[in-house]
């Protein structure tokens, strides 16, 4: 898989080949849409924080046990910055903290926001698979073209700027392509998912969080968090890179 990945990575074509050993089928566990919850400790196995001495500046999610995905723009530093597992309360000690090995962007065209706002992390070290860390599935084609409002969607971060050091998460309403772009113009392309406003992620601050949707039994890795308004303007809708694209699961 490593010797492929530069190959991969020029075609832009197939950013990652996913293998098939990832999370747990969630509970039933209702997410309600609105309001941020504390997320009981660990249910979300592959929520990861990085982390630059110390402070946590942005999530991402185990897509593999070498392997994160989490947003461009984090900027994650290769052999400076730790990705840490296991994790539910950013004041007590980890299950892991690995160290980030090398870091994977796709080819820019210098625009800002990035218009393929993702990077792929490795880790020095193989993350261990426990009950409190384990990889997320990704959806194949056929489930992210039937992607739409019907979908329950969550994302999970600490928070930047609301400084909370447990895990959040809020649950989601997906809008079309029409409906973002009717407020943020044509920055928002095939290649973004919005969600609705209200219960937007914008006041989270968690760039690279994931966008976790299902419609049956297990939540899928649809996008990760880009960009939303800066003023937590409460009728813009919340903007994240669909990782479809970019993702091979095999
Ligand atoms: C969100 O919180 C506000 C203020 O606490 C409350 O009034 C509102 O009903 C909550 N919304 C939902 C969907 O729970
Ligand atoms: C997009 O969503 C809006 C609001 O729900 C709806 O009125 C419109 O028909 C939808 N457009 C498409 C192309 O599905």
């Amino acid at each position: 898989l490593v010797s492929l990945w530069p190959r991969l990575v020029s075609l832009a074509s197939c950013l990652f080949v996913v293998s098939s050993l990832c999370g747990p089928v969630l509970s039933l566990w209702p997410v309600s849409v609105g309001n941020m919850t504390e997320s009981c400790p660990f249910f979300w196995p592959w929520q990861v924080s990085l982390q630059a001495d110390g402070r946590h500046y942005c999530s991402g999610a185990l897509i593999h046990n070498r392997w994160v995905l989490t947003a461009q723009h984090c900027k994650v530093r290769a052999k400076e910055d730790m990705v840490v597992l296991g994790v539910h309360d950013l004041g007590f000690s980890p299950s892991e903290s690995i160290l980030v090995d090398e870091v994977f962007n796709l080819p820019q065209d210098g625009s800002y926001p990035p218009n393929t706002d993702l990077s792929l992390v490795r880790l020095s070290v193989p993350a261990r698979f426990n009950s409190d860390v384990s990889a997320v599935c990704v959806p194949d084609e056929e489930e992210d073209e039937d992607l739409d409002s019907s979908w329950s969607c969550v994302t999970a971060g600490w928070g930047v700027s609301r400084a909370t050091d447990r895990l959040h998460h809020v649950g989601l309403t997906l809008v079309n392509q029409t409906t973002c772009r009717e407020k943020w113009g044509g920055l928002v392309t095939d290649s973004h998912i919005c969600s609705h406003p209200a219960g937007s992620i914008s006041c989270m601050g968690d760039s690279g969080a994931p966008l976790l949707c299902r419609k049956r039994g297990s939540y899928f890795l649809f996008g990760v968090v880009t960009w939303g308004s800066r003023r937590c303007d409460a009728d813009k809708p919340a903007v994240f890179s669909r990782i479809s694209d970019y993702l091979c699961n095999q």
